[in-house]
């Protein structure tokens, strides 16, 4: 059977992920693909009742535990889903993964990247990315778009949390410029689903 492929998709919210992996999904069926999309926090029966507790504005989740419940939902979704999906040929994409925790958790909420990463090795031992799309939209623009909409208790959080959030994914994107792929994200949604699909399929063509 040939191998599966895991990819995942990062970027501030608000940066059209949402959007980008429905059209995505489109093309994936229309070209007989087989694929899971993998969703962090949710994607899972345990994942989705983690997501209800993380996304609460009334729940007060201390830091760490916070920090502790993203990396509870990715254990469960490496194990249930992610693994078997890879070992039967999927092509898994993942909305968010550990590099979302680097940003929000390790940097926004200032605990660190070697603990980040220390969690990161026990919970997914050893799954990882072969490729990162990274959506970039400046903090401007996803507030502006985010505006009218009702906010769950991570988009609440004040302009300077989502602006470090943004800096460590710039500096994700630059520290690893092979693994992840930056796309500007601030156009017409048609076009950057046809960046994004050139990537995902010549990645598949081209999978070990
Ligand atoms: P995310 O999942 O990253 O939070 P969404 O896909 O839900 O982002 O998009 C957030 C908002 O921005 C939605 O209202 C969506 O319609 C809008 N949006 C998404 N992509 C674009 C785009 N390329 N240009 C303008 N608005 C967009
Ligand atoms: P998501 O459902 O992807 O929200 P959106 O579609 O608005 O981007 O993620 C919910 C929130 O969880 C989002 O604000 C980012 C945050 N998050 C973390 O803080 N750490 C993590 O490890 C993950 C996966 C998400």
């Amino acid at each position: 059977m040939p191998n599966g492929l895991f990819l995942s998709i990062e970027g501030i919210d608000g940066s059209g992920k949402s959007t980008q992996l429905d059209l995505l999904t489109a093309r994936l069926e229309a070209a007989g693909i087989p694929f899971l999309i993998n969703r962090e926090p949710g994607g899972s029966t345990v994942g989705r009742q983690i997501r209800e507790i993380l996304l609460n504005p009334e729940n007060p989740v201390s830091p760490v535990a916070e920090l502790l419940l993203y990396f509870a939902n990715r254990a469960q979704n490496v194990d249930e889903q992610i693994r078997p999906a890879l070992a039967a040929g999927t092509l898994v994409i993942s909305d968010r993964y550990t590099d979302s925790t680097l940003a929000y958790q390790g940097a926004a909420r200032g605990l660190g990247q070697a603990l980040v990463r220390n969690l990161h090795e026990i919970a997914c031992r050893g799954t990882e990315p072969a490729l990162t799309v990274y959506l970039r939209v400046s903090p401007a623009v996803s507030a502006e778009r985010l505006s009218a909409q009702k906010k769950d208790r991570l988009e609440a959080e004040g302009p300077g949390f989502h602006a470090r959030v943004y800096e460590a994914y710039e500096a994700l994107a630059a520290a690893y410029p092979t693994r992840m792929v930056a796309i500007d994200g601030d156009r017409e949604a048609s076009l950057i689903a046809g960046d994004i699909w050139r990537i995902v399929n010549e990645r598949w063509s081209a999978r070990d």
